[in-house]
């Protein structure tokens, strides 16, 4: 028997699920390129619901929409609760934002990205029915360094220690809102800089627990479903996330608290997502600092897309040449 010292994943290779799982981000991202700063971000999501729904349907899993496009009767598809797949294969959840950034699509700017993350059945946090989450999200470093509890500048000291960087170079994304003028001038105060941006938190978490990127920590309130789907991708990354729901009327808090949820806890990763086999996919729909958007040249159609595993902790990008005359009716 061949013994080795990184153990049973290589001496029994298992399947990777999210490189079956890419050609669903991938075609939701080039269906909706012809929506593409059209200024209708509601035709856009519902080509890329559409195509992602398609895709999935041939997927060798069983997966249960957690966090979908919202419940069933507004959303006529992908919504929470809905069976997707082929029914064989793992039992799990899914987590899907066909288009995280629809108004950035329909504006025709960057970093719009269409994303999916898979965990095992019953182990992601479904906090549908609240919709925004104070978060952090840092690399590695930030472990057992960083806490949401902190204050931002505490946070930014702390995590610029830990990764041995003067506070002067460190870069926080933060989402362009009003709520967030005090926090983006704190950040400023410290002397770390700002990446303001204008949506998709989940990219912007990403890269800041990416090793190669120029962001350092995302930080503020976005919505938490957003969350959940970071917290897949965080898992595989190894990296910092924590998040604590920020209700913002009593009726929200209290459908919240009816649907198990607290707002005294800090969600951890674990919390977050309990599993330790998380999948995530994205694909670029608009150029952004995480992938590439949707390219055409003649008859040939580029993806660039991400693919995070937890269980082997891989990160891989997948570019793939698609004939367009395949996708006609695009
Ligand atoms: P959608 O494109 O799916 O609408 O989400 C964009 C987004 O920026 C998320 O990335 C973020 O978590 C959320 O909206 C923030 O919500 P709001 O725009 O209400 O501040």
């Amino acid at each position: 028997m061949v013994t080795t010292q990184t153990g049973a994943l290589y001496l029994q290779p298992d399947r990777n699920l999210a490189m079956e799982l890419v050609r669903a981000t991938e075609a939701a991202a080039i269906r909706a390129t012809p929506f593409i700063g059209k200024g209708d971000k509601i035709a856009a999501d519902g080509a890329a619901v559409d195509a992602m729904r398609k895709f999935l349907g041939t997927v060798n899993f069983a997966g249960v929409v957690v966090i979908g496009e919202g419940e069933k009767d507004e959303a006529p598809m992908l919504f929470n609760g809905e069976e997707v797949g082929n029914g064989q294969g793992p039992a799990c959840d899914i987590a899907v934002d066909p288009i995280d950034g629809t108004s950035l699509t329909a504006a025709g700017r960057g970093h719009a990205i269409s994303m999916l993350a898979v965990a095992d059945r019953g182990s992601m946090l479904d906090a549908s029915s609240v919709f925004y989450m104070d978060k952090i999200v840092t690399g590695h470093e930030g472990i057992g360094v960083c806490d949401i509890r902190m204050s931002v500048a505490e946070n930014i000291r702390a995590l610029a220690t830990a990764k041995g960087k003067p506070v002067e170079e460190m870069r926080i994304a933060v989402l362009d809102r009003p709520r967030h003028e005090q926090l983006i001038e704190e950040i400023r105060s410290v002397g770390a800089g700002t990446r303001i941006i204008l949506d998709g938190d989940v990219a912007a978490g990403i890269n800041a627990a990416r090793h190669d990127s120029r962001i350092d920590m995302a930080i503020g309130t976005g919505g938490s479903p957003e969350g959940v789907a970071t917290a897949c991708a965080i898992k595989a990354l190894g990296g910092f996330i924590q998040g604590r729901l920020a209700p913002t009327s009593e009726e929200e808090k209290q459908r919240g608290l009816a649907a198990g949820l607290r707002f005294d806890h800090v969600y951890e990763a674990n919390d977050l997502v309990r599993s330790d086999n998380t999948f995530f996919v994205a694909t670029g729909v608009t150029d952004g600092e995480l992938v590439r958007g949707v390219r055409r040249e003649g008859e040939i159609i580029t993806t660039e897309s991400i693919v995070l595993r937890s269980r082997s902790g891989t990160v891989r990008r997948v570019v793939a040449d698609h004939l367009a005359s395949k996708w006609l009716d695009a």
